[in-house]
């Protein structure tokens, strides 16, 4: 794309008259390049710039006003293009610096907030199931997100979202959690009250947090529309979506105070079983494309 904009650039000094105002074409590419490349491509656009006009100004007499019928430049011509090719290279070199710096930050700030992400799954699980849970789901939703073809930015989200998506569980009691008998209808009631309560505890938080609100809210809603909120299909964010099927294949393959862990085999045959029903069949393709190619494994250092 800059190596295009440079040679529209040059077409169009060759070719309009007004020369002077197409110089100012060339900061477009050279803007460009510094915000997505960075300094050093930024400074090798301005010079490749300043050498295509050079050069271009030197074949066509016509090119800088006042050319001398010979065809030679004066000196102040020169002196022009030198001070706008200059001006342009300190402006590519200055652009770039400030886009590195702020790239950097940024890159800072969301390392930090992974972080601080990891370090709360530790807080917002009551045992080391819990906090191994979330961790896990949100290896296998990031995995299944990038099968899907998702950015990067989204699948930061989709997996920051699957690392709290149990948070509402804070508010219920680790006895009626971990529960070896029945439960009764009123705790069944309060145990699926944990997306809202979810929300309640997320929602004074802006920026990321909020964003990954919606999929938290919705985890354990049904794909033909059976789940609590009655949300159906495309209703119910992508992000949980990736995350019930996630959440449900590493709850089947853990051992529960009530059954053993099923093989990782059984358990993609009952999401496979549930394509359409309770999950979303696009990913419930991707989480099988994952499990063919890969497997879910987790890296056991994080266990
Ligand atoms: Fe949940
Ligand atoms: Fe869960």
């Amino acid at each position: 794309m800059i190596l295009s904009m440079l040679i529209l650039a040059a077409a169009l000094n060759w070719l309009v008259t007004s020369h002077q105002m197409i110089l100012g074409f060339y900061a477009l590419p050279t803007l460009i390049s510094a915000y997505v490349y960075g300094r050093r491509h930024a400074t090798l656009t301005a010079v490749a710039s300043v050498g295509l006009v050079g050069i271009l100004a030197w074949s066509n007499n016509q090119l800088l006003p006042a050319v001398t019928d010979t065809g030679a430049l004066p000196i102040s011509r020169w002196y022009g293009l030198f001070s706008w090719g200059a001006i342009l290279i300190l402006t590519a070199y200055a652009m770039g610096t400030l886009h590195e710096r702020h790239k950097n930050r940024v890159a800072e700030l969301r390392q930090t907030y992974h972080g601080v992400l990891l370090i709360l799954r530790q807080f917002v699980a009551k045992d080391k199931y819990t906090e191994n849970h979330s961790y896990r789901v949100s290896v296998y939703a990031a995995k299944i997100a990038a099968r899907m073809g998702f950015a990067s930015s989204r699948i930061d989200d989709i997996r920051a979202a699957a690392l709290l998506h149990d948070i509402g569980k804070l508010d219920v009691s680790r006895q009626l959690l971990y529960k070896a008998s029945t439960l009764s209808s009123s705790e069944v009631e309060h145990i699926g009250q944990h997306e809202p309560m979810g929300g309640d505890i997320l929602d004074p938080v802006g920026g990321p947090l909020r964003r990954i609100l919606p999929a938290i809210l919705a985890h354990h809603e049904k794909y033909d529309g059976s789940g609590d909120q009655a949300l159906r299909g495309e209703e119910i964010p992508v992000e949980a979506r990736i995350i019930a099927v996630a959440d449900v294949y590493d709850a089947l393959t853990s051992d529960r105070p009530y059954r053993k862990a099923m093989s990782s085999f059984e358990a993609r045959d009952i999401i496979l079983k549930g394509s359409g029903v309770d999950f979303d069949p696009a990913v419930v393709q991707a989480f099988q494309r994952e499990m063919d190619r890969n497997g879910m494994e987790v890296p056991e250092i994080f266990l």
